[in-house]
């Protein structure tokens, strides 16, 4: 552990902590937008400043990407040079996209004048450049589907060659991380439409509800992780239509398992439920049922 001190008052944190997550833990607010728990953090969006030292010698770093190496570290959430550089960065992001509405929110709760500088982007431009979703692609997913292009202003999270990336297997994790709804998820005919990457993946159905569940090739994504994890065969999958038997002991029927349905999460859970409820007690494992209702 070591110590660090922030806006006056002590702690103590696990060495290597950012000064971030080491002020967010003990109840400071600090606006972030590039910074995702998940993943690697890199100090794009520059909202998320703190002073360090203070006085003349203050130094303002973003605080996502400073880690806390040694004790004595001080730390001013709220400097006025903080206050000052936090506010010309919002200034700018909103110039940039003045439509995004997390940017108005945060505009409104550091009071920043959303009409300081003129309108440089258009209403109708979403992506603030956090980077998010190529690094959830990248580090959490393990493909490169979409990377940032061109510099400038006329830098953009695009695919290779703006054509629907052969990469992309419709996972939707970069909308999930996107804060501003800029990736666009539209599911129409049987297909997965992700904008603004032209994805159009094939889904599969449901056998019991008909529900689309997900595109195939995130089932067979999600298999190759699982193989990865040592997690039981299965218990993230929504049920693919491999026809294999579950090991004995699983508590699930095999005569369900065995006539190849393909089922959504909820259907397959029920139908798991169902059949374990038909067992004799002590022939149910427990610790099957809670991973299989770990995944929803
Ligand atoms: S699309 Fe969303 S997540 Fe990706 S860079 Fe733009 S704002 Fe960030
Ligand atoms: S959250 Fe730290 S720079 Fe964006």
């Amino acid at each position: 552990m070591v110590r660090i001190t922030i806006d006056g008052l002590d702690f103590e944190v696990p060495k290597g902590t950012t000064v971030l997550e080491a002020a967010r833990r003990n109840g400071f607010e600090i606006p972030t937008l590039c910074y995702h728990e998940a993943l690697e953090p890199i100090g794009s969006c520059r909202l998320c400043l703190v002073e360090l030292g203070g006085g003349e010698k203050g130094e303002v770093v973003s605080s996502c990407t400073h880690p806390v190496e040694k004790d004595g570290l001080v730390v001013y959430t709220e400097s006025p040079a903080v206050l000052q550089a936090r506010k010309m960065n919002l200034s700018l992001l909103l110039a940039r996209c003045p439509g995004v509405k997390c940017l108005q929110d945060l505009a409104y709760s550091w009071w920043v004048d959303s009409t300081a500088l003129p309108v440089l982007g258009d209403y109708e431009k979403e992506c603030i450049l956090c980077g998010r979703c190529v690094r959830v692609c990248r580090e959490a997913i393990g493909k490169e589907a979409i990377s940032f292009t061109f510099r400038g202003v006329d830098r953009q999270v695009l695919p290779p060659f703006k054509q629907q990336p052969d990469d992309c297997i419709g996972c939707t994790a970069c909308a999930y991380v996107c804060p501003t709804g800029a990736v666009k998820v539209t599911e129409e005919e049987g297909r997965r439409f992700i904008a603004p990457w032209k994805s159009d993946l094939p889904l599969y159905f449901c056998d019991s509800c008909e529900a689309p569940v997900t595109t195939i090739e995130n089932s067979a994504s999600l298999e190759e992780k699982i193989q990865e994890t040592g997690l039981p065969p299965g218990s993230m999958r929504p049920s693919f239509k491999t026809g294999e038997r579950e090991p004995e002991g699983t508590g699930s029927d095999p005569e369900i398992n065995a006539d190849e349905e393909m089922l959504c999460p909820r259907c397959r859970r029920r139908r798991v439920t169902e059949s374990i409820a038909r067992l004799p007690r002590e022939k149910q494992d427990r610790s099957w049922i809670k991973a299989r209702q770990g995944y929803k």
